[in-house]
């Protein structure tokens, strides 16, 4: 295969999502959908890779990832304008230019590799990437003669009503011999109704001048569908994560309820484990083997080992060991590492801190700024009082210690091995080793103080 470089359209503001936020950066199942269009382009194995930003390109650039190669397009002034930008990165080179949209999140490193065969087998100067849309409005429609053979594109809003019949559309993808390219780019005008300097025009041009332009056809469109509003945004992230699903499922994965579950690309799950129905898995997380992962829960981030149990909750962040079980209604926020075979119960919120092994906290606790042994025991209502209004102090709670319930830890303080805190203690000082603090006001009882009072009460009523 000839030297390959990849240009990916990226500076347009995108009107039609009517966003704040440059069109491109939308996310589609939790990434920028111009990172698909660069993923698929490296994975197809094009040499260079490079990504036109404009509008707001600092924030596109900085939202991007890989081997990728930025160039400005200060202005934007149409597709063809945005390809003229990396004239200058392209100087003197020979060979392909895979041009690409940046909001066709769709595409696979498969259709750009066939096209690319079909490109240089044909000896092509420019192959357009095509395919028969049943509602083909608001793409750029592809003129043939009546050999066949593609004439020019037009833009729907420049199109006849005849030519609006036309079925087959321009994807957005290209692929040009570079030299030819750049030639032709010189040549373009804005003299159409949006006035911009159309890409599309680019064919017609390489054509008028003994080019040899062809098109390749793609039988299933879902691939090209394009972003422009945010229908379109649901209706690609939909397949999109029908994707990944299908993709979890033939690796061993089950998903009781593939309608009602949200898995982002980068989680890696293992075999065996069933994800319920109302789960979200985010960004990097990996999940192991044997877990039961749901209903409803959000897990962000994090690394989950085998045979964990998690319902009902959120994970953001943090590390759980294998055979743990969290939930329901338990949060682990960021910074924390719950040990193997650990019981987070109900109404649990555990906060940058790490639990040992064995340990237990099964019902209404908070745990912040800790560190908890193996074989603890947390009852319900515990309390680690990390904050002191100013500052965040540590509590440490060494092995085999139990706390009672409604305990209240005054941080930072130190609970030694083996040791009990009565329940309802507050917690001020260090404990040592095997031993018992009480921390509360003993119990009094006042017999028949009840009758006394009501009687008083009553009298009152009388007077
Ligand atoms: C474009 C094609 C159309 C095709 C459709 C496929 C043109 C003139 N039309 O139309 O034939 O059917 O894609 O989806 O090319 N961009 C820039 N700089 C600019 C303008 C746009 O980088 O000055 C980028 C955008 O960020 C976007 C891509 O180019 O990623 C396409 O732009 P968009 O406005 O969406 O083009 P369409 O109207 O969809
Ligand atoms: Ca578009």
């Amino acid at each position: 295969m000839l030297n390959t470089a990849a240009l990916i359209l990226a500076a347009g503001q995108g009107t039609r999502m009517k966003s704040n936020y440059p069109k491109v950066v939308h996310k589609v199942c939790g990434h920028p959908m111009v990172q698909y269009v660069i993923d698929t382009s490296l994975q197809a194995g094009v040499d260079k890779c490079i990504v036109i930003t404009g509008f707001k390109a600092q924030e596109v650039e900085k939202q991007l990832k890989g081997p990728i190669d930025f160039v400005r397009q200060e202005e934007q002034l149409g597709t063809g304008h945005a390809v003229m930008q990396a004239h200058r990165v392209l100087a003197g080179f020979k060979g392909n230019v895979v041009v690409l949209n940046g909001d066709i999140p769709l595409i696979t490193s498969r259709t750009i590799k066939k096209m690319l065969m079909h490109h240089e087998e044909n000896s092509y100067d420019c192959c357009v990437l095509t395919a028969e849309l049943p509602d083909p409005v608001g793409y750029g429609r592809i003129v043939r003669d009546k050999r066949g053979n593609i004439k020019r594109i037009v833009e729907e809003k420049d199109a006849t009503k005849v030519e609006k019949h036309i079925k087959e559309i321009n994807s957005g993808v290209y692929i040009f011999n570079a030299q030819k390219l750049f030639e032709a780019l010189k040549a373009l005008d804005n003299d159409n109704k949006q006035g911009e300097y159309y890409l599309t025009d680019v064919i017609e041009i390489i054509k008028n001048r003994g080019g040899i332009v062809g098109g390749f056809k793609l039988e299933d469109h879902t691939e090209i569908k394009g972003i422009n509003n945010r229908i379109q945004l649901a209706e690609v992230s939909e397949i999109m994560r029908n994707r990944i699903l299908e993709n979890l499922m033939l690796s061993g994965v089950t998903i009781q309820d593939p309608q009602n579950t949200y898995i982002e690309k980068e989680v890696v799950i293992g075999r065996d484990t069933v994800v319920y129905s109302g789960t979200h898995l985010e960004g990097k997380t990996s999940i192991g083997e044997d877990c039961r992962i749901g209903p409803n829960c959000r897990i962000k981030d994090s690394r989950v080992e085998d045979r964990v149990e998690v319902a009902y909750s959120v994970v953001v962040k943090s590390r759980i060991k294998t055979g743990s079980t969290v939930g329901p209604f338990a949060y682990i926020r960021p910074d924390s590492e719950i040990g193997k075979h650990v019981k987070i119960g109900d109404f649990v919120e555990i906060k940058k801190s790490k639990v040992g092994d064995y340990t237990k906290i099964s019902h209404l606790a908070y745990v912040g700024d800790a560190r908890i042994g193996e074989e603890v025991n947390l009852g319900a209502g515990v309390i680690i009082v990390n904050y002191d209004g100013y500052k965040k102090h540590q509590t440490i709670i060494q092995d085999k210690a139990f706390v009672g319930c409604n305990a209240n830890l005054i941080s930072p303080v130190n609970i030694g091995e083996g040791s009990y805190i009565a329940a309802g203690s507050t917690i001020t000082d260090d404990v040592p080793e095997d031993s018992l603090a009480i921390a509360r006001s003993r119990q009094v009882i006042k017999k028949g103080w009840p009758t006394k009072k009501r009687k008083e009460w009553e009298g009152k009523q009388h007077e």
